[in-house]
């Protein structure tokens, strides 16, 4: 058996005719960017999230710039974030001339640990970028309380998390900004790169705008502040909107798959991503902890089964971030993750044979 770590070539054929009928509508019109089928994708996001405001733009990436732009963060700056999430996070902060102060994640879910952010705040502190790890929501109420203490905005990064909700609050909705990803293997993955902001703030929403299109208000060739290129294509935009249809329906197969997944592995040797309610996680990536992780990725390749590892050096070991000064063991629950994590397959078009193929490989290695 062969069980690759996603399968968009299934997930296409549920969407095929429906994507290429519009490609060949968009074709025909010549409409071809920032047209109804963006305008349309955006607001299938906003109410989806909650949020008043969602501006698409060329990828996830560039959504986090255009957040930090449009909370003015600049040189100088300070925006306090995790070590453990992939690069641009902390690579959107430093492109816009602020330093990523980086803290530890906690121990149970990987994600950002709330209870050491205060102690990094300074008065060059400009915004808390948290990251939705692999699907799940961080700890809101902490950080929020926190935001609002010291009057410090909130970014989410949201890039693995569209969906995922806690007290009926989507993720993008609890902070000042949001940014997320369309990177064709995210669980709303597009035909391409492609990227959204989200903001409930009349005034982020605005400038967000502007700064997509090269600054530009409403006066065509007017500059009003000094923006870049981010826009979203009309063909990409159209597949996305095709695809977000069946968003709801492929977060819930992956949170059963997981849920299928944590049933049958529960009492071997490992770490497994804890469940605790049916919406705050919707499962980007599922992914187990061992210290024998090198080895387990190797005895499920043999069997056909391919895995993943996010991510396999924190941030503040990587050579572009030796300028910030931090060392190995700075952050020990970071760098343990990144020594015994391993994605197992979890896309919601995994048969049943395939998900059994998986948990007998893992078991078989532990039981060997
Ligand atoms: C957590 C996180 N942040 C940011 C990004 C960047 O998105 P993109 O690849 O669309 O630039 C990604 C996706 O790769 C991501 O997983």
């Amino acid at each position: 058996m062969n069980i690759p770590p996603i399968n968009l070539k299934a997930q296409f054929k549920g969407v095929k005719k429906d994507i290429l009928k519009g490609v060949r509508e968009i074709l025909e019109e010549q409409k071809l960017i920032l047209g109804q089928y963006c305008q349309k994708l955006e607001g299938q996001i906003a109410s989806f999230s909650g949020v008043g405001h969602a501006i698409s733009c060329a990828n996830g990436t560039d959504a986090l710039i255009l957040a930090l732009m449009a909370l003015g963060i600049e040189n100088g700056d300070e925006v306090i974030t995790t070590p453990y999430t992939f690069f641009s996070t902390a690579s959107s902060i430093s492109l816009v001339g602020a330093r990523p102060v980086f803290i530890d994640i906690q121990k149970s879910d990987m994600n950002i640990d709330a209870s050491l952010i205060e102690n990094a705040i300074t008065e060059r502190t400009k915004a808390i970028m948290v990251v939705h790890l692999f699907g799940r929501l961080c700890d809101m109420d902490r950080i929020l309380a926190i935001s609002k203490k010291h009057n410090i905005p909130v970014i989410e990064d949201m890039a693995q998390a569209l969906g995922a909700k806690r007290g009926g609050i989507a993720a993008g909705c609890f902070g000042d900004i949001a940014a997320t990803s369309f990177y064709p293997t995210k669980n709303l993955g597009g035909i391409g790169e492609g990227g959204m902001v989200l903001t409930k703030r009349d005034d982020l929403g605005e400038k967000t705008r502007k700064l997509r299109v090269h600054g530009m208000g409403d006066k065509q060739y007017i500059h009003e502040m000094i923006g870049f290129n981010s826009r979203l294509d009309e063909i990409k935009a159209l597949a996305l909107s095709v695809k977000f249809e069946k968003l709801s329906q492929w977060n819930k197969k992956r949170l059963e798959n997981a849920g299928y997944y944590n049933m049958h592995l529960r009492d071997l040797p490992i770490t497994l991503p804890p469940i605790d309610d049916e919406t705050s996680h919707i499962f980007h990536h599922y992914v187990i902890r061992t210290q024998e992780r090198d080895a387990l990725q190797a005895h499920m390749k043999e069997k056909g089964v391919m895995t993943g590892i996010y991510y396999p050096l924190p941030l503040h070991m990587q050579p572009c971030f030796s300028y910030l000064g931090c060392k190995e063991g700075d952050f020990p629950v970071a760098e343990e993750a990144a020594r015994t994590s391993l994605a197992l397959p979890v896309f919601p078009e995994l048969k049943k044979m395939e998900k059994d193929h998986i948990i007998k490989t893992v078991r078989s290695f532990f039981e060997k």
